[in-house]
């Protein structure tokens, strides 16, 4: 009861500050640039979901994600479905690519993910066994994955989307065939598998939904005081551009609160999320500025040992997987040119 008192207190402190310190950012004047060449020489990482085919066959996109970004995630190559074809048994082909490419290039490479009720491989939803079978599979899993890349993948999200929207634990079948220890168990093997990984819980709403906010921070303190190896906490963060930028900004700062650190993990700002017939004009290109440099200044403004970084989820527009109606999420455009959004980042990183 005393934590959540003081959580809540801290939260209101912290948060009542930066809406101050936000606001009066709100001149006429435009905010001063970090005068960078690239993403990379950022102060923290910054980085992106990587589809394996586009990095294989598209030099442009390649091309930009070896001068821009300094972290790297699998959109989809780490999923446990694309790994594990059975049981022992794996392909690890594009996960294997996207780690080499990234040594290759001294790209930090971010895990995503061990654990999610989607994406479940048939023969795990197939398996049968006592809850202490399903502790083994989960295990071997988890352990032959990290293992691999154990000195290679610098962080790992164990556990993505355990929650419904009324902050109760989500059903999955790990849920269902272990029970709520599934979620400390995860974390332990992974931590054992590779001590110094970084391991997160990631979700989403943060930025929307009070309950999902405070239930993923709740969650996440809550193992980190118990002793479980849990170190940040991903916020995954699919916005758009109605979303006001205190609530972004909330979300960030309240997650610091905890301690742990704090990844913006899979961030996209939609341009068009009522699918409408429109084009993108440059009174929505500077709307979607401001949320990019909302978010990126508010990890400026947390602690420094807590900064893990930014991922987007994609590289340019149509690469991202909002791209079938168009959406302009990401901060390149179709030609790799940067956009306006992109100097919303440097404005959000300026020191
Ligand atoms: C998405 C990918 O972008 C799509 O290509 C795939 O078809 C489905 O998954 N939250 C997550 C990500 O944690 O793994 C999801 O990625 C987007 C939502």
């Amino acid at each position: 009861m005393k934590n959540i008192l003081l959580y809540i207190a801290l939260t209101i402190i912290l948060t009542s500050c930066d809406k101050e310190k936000f606001n009066s950012d709100n001149s006429t004047q435009e905010p001063p640039k970090a005068n960078i060449e690239n993403l990379r020489q950022a102060s923290y990482p910054i980085g992106a979901a990587i589809n394996i085919n586009t990095l294989k066959n598209n030099v442009g996109y390649r091309n930009t994600i070896i001068k821009e970004m300094s972290s790297i995630t699998a959109e989809n190559a780490m999923k446990m479905n694309t790994i594990s074809i059975g049981r022992k048994q794996y392909n690890f082909d594009d996960a294997d690519y996207l780690v080499n490419f990234a040594q290759e290039n001294n790209i930090r490479v971010h895990g995503h993910t061990l654990i999610w009720y989607k994406h479940t491989p048939t023969w795990v939803s197939n398996f049968s066994g006592t809850t202490e079978d399903w502790k083994t599979i989960m295990k071997e899993y988890i352990q032959d994955v990290v293992g691999r890349y154990k000195g290679k993948v610098a962080s790992w999200d164990v556990v993505n989307e355990i929650i419904n929207d009324n902050g109760t634990l989500r059903d999955c079948i790990w849920l269902q065939k272990i029970g709520p220890e599934y979620i400390e168990l995860a974390f332990q093997y992974a931590h054992e598998a590779d001590p110094e990984a970084i391991l997160f819980y990631n979700d989403y709403g943060h930025e929307y939904s009070h309950t999902r906010r405070y239930t993923v921070n709740h969650i996440s303190d809550s193992l980190a005081r118990k002793g479980v190896p849990i170190h940040g906490i991903g916020l995954q963060m699919h916005t758009n551009i109605n979303r006001s930028v205190n609530d972004l900004r909330y979300a960030i700062i309240a997650a610091a609160v905890t301690k742990l650190k704090v990844h913006v993990s899979e961030f996209d700002v939609a341009v068009n999320p009522d699918k409408k017939s429109i084009t993108f004009t440059e009174e929505l290109a500077l709307k979607q500025k401001e949320s990019y440099r909302a978010v990126f200044k508010a990890m400026m403004d947390i602690p420094e040992n807590q900064r893990f970084g930014v991922t987007m989820w994609g590289v340019h527009d149509p690469s991202s997987w909002l791209s079938v109606n168009p959406d302009w999420a990401l901060p390149f455009n179709d030609k790799f040119e940067r956009k306006p959004a992109y100097d919303g980042i440097l404005q959000g990183i300026y020191k």
